[in-house]
């Protein structure tokens, strides 16, 4: 059986945890393929509240096996915390896998990601300042640390005392800081080795057994389309590709192993960061202040206020067609009621009056775009209580439809509130 992938479709934070939490109780797998702590999935089962930052969401059913995919960045110290935390809530996280050719991030990962931030001053890319960038760069440059190292001493040494080499030539003569203690830090990241050596596992491997014994399992994206490394707002992206294309090489599996892409859709667009945002409603824009405030458009671990806006069709329709989507899950849709009317962007145009039915390639171009707006009526009552297509207003349902018809891709669940019972499943044919 092939399997599924759940994809960001905007700038991350569509609902992502809660959907793939929603769709994992028939899954065997939930693996991770890319990104690190720099993701923030929250899932709420009858008011618990569970974020989870590198751990995939399906943790929260004992059958499903959750597994941290060699495309992933691993803080160590960050994974032991959230199995803690697991575990304080009654989550046996001792299920977890985590491949042995993950690369870990390192505390100078971090520092770097600090002050090249500080560095760029009003250009900075708003990182959530994790170490990711610094993290995959050094996996490009060969330089990094895996995971599988942790087990090795010897190995471990060696490698460190070469990416110090450079590091510590960087950070002292560079950047002006104090210089990473190579003993200090050894000693710190090899007394993680016994907790996490139970974890380790060839994980390529196990997902073509899953897959061979004809067991459902899904890949779960961090991050979005529009922050993918090739297909986001260059330079205003996160280091790695969340696209659905990019869980072959992050979890180890070929197209063909592939055959349900759920693009998840925010019912209006969010960003956290800097970067281009056509159909931004800037704070104090009234529609702004109240996107953000019904959404709760806060980071789930930074507590940053998120951007907001309307509905992006044009960003839709690309992502799309980028992950090839055979499905999309609208979220959020309850936060939307309040609005007598609601706009969607349905093209762009630039200020010569070109017209972009979709997303310009180049940067000049998407940062100076203005949205063209279909103006859509809204809906008086509120939401979150519908259990089927049939207990939304019928503006809701123009409106699901209309995104329906725009992305040329079948809607097939609408999520009205953060809960896991809050999801109205769609039958394909209605
Ligand atoms: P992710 O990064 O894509 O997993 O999304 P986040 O968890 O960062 O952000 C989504 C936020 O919206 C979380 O606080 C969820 O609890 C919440 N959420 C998810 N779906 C819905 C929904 O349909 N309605 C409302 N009101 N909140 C939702
Ligand atoms: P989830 O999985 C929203 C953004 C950061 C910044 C850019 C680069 O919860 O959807 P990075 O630390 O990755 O180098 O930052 O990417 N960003 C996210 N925005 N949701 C996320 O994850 C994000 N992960 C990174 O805000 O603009
Ligand atoms: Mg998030």
């Amino acid at each position: 059986m092939p399997g599924t992938v759940i994809v960001g479709t905007q700038w991350g934070d569509e609902g992502k945890g809660k959907f793939t939490d929603y769709l994992a109780k028939e899954a065997s797998l939930c693996v991770r393929y890319q990104g690190g702590h720099n993701a923030g999935h929250t899932i709420i089962v009858d008011g618990e509240v569970f974020k989870l930052q590198l751990v995939p969401s399906g943790v929260l059913y004992p059958w499903v096996v959750p597994v941290i995919g060699n495309g992933v960045v691993v803080d160590p110290v960050v994974l032991l915390d959230e199995l803690d935390m697991l575990e304080s809530k009654g989550i046996d996280p001792r299920r977890i896998r985590l491949s042995g050719n993950a690369h870990l991030i390192m505390p100078y990962h971090q520092e770097l990601d600090r002050v090249t931030e500080r560095y760029l001053g009003k250009n900075k890319l708003g990182t959530t300042k994790r170490g990711i960038g610094p993290a995959y760069a050094d996996k490009a440059m060969r330089v990094g640390l895996r995971v599988q190292d942790l087990f090795d001493p010897k190995i471990f040494r060696q490698k460190l005392d070469l990416a110090l080499r450079e590091k510590n030539g960087l950070l002292t003569k560079v950047y002006n800081r104090l210089p990473v203690d190579a003993d200090a830090l050894a000693a710190d990241y090899l007394a993680l080795a016994p907790r996490l050596e139970p974890l380790v596992d060839d994980t390529v491997h196990l997902v073509h057994q899953a897959l061979d014994a004809g067991q459902w399992v899904l890949f779960e994206a961090a991050q979005a389309t529009f922050l993918d490394l090739d297909h986001g707002t260059y330079p205003f992206v996160t280091s790695s590709n969340p696209v659905a294309g990019s869980v072959c090489a992050g979890a180890g599996v070929g197209p063909r192993d592939l055959d349900r892409i759920v693009g998840i859709v925010k019912a209006y667009t969010t960003r956290v960061g800097s970067g281009p945002f056509p159909t931004e409603l800037l704070e104090g824009t009234p529609e702004g202040d109240v996107l953000v405030d019904r959404g709760r458009e806060y980071g789930t671990n930074t507590k940053r206020r998120r951007r907001a806006g309307w509905l992006d069709l044009v960003m839709i329709k690309q992502a799309a067609r980028i992950n090839t989507c055979t499905e999309i899950a609208i979220t959020k849709l309850d936060v939307l009621s309040q609005f007598e009317t609601i706009k969607v962007c349905i093209a762009y145009e630039d200020e010569s009056g070109t017209r972009y039915d979709h997303v310009p390639y180049h940067q000049s171009v998407m940062h100076k775009v203005r949205p063209v707006y279909e103006t859509l009526p809204g809906w008086a009552h509120d939401i979150e209580r519908a259990e089927q297509l049939e207990d939304l207003p019928a503006e809701a349902r123009d409106y699901v439809r209309f995104i329906e018809e725009f992305a040329g891709v079948p809607i097939t669940f609408v999520s009205v509130g953060p809960e896991r019972d809050q999801t109205v499943v769609r039958p394909r044919a209605a």
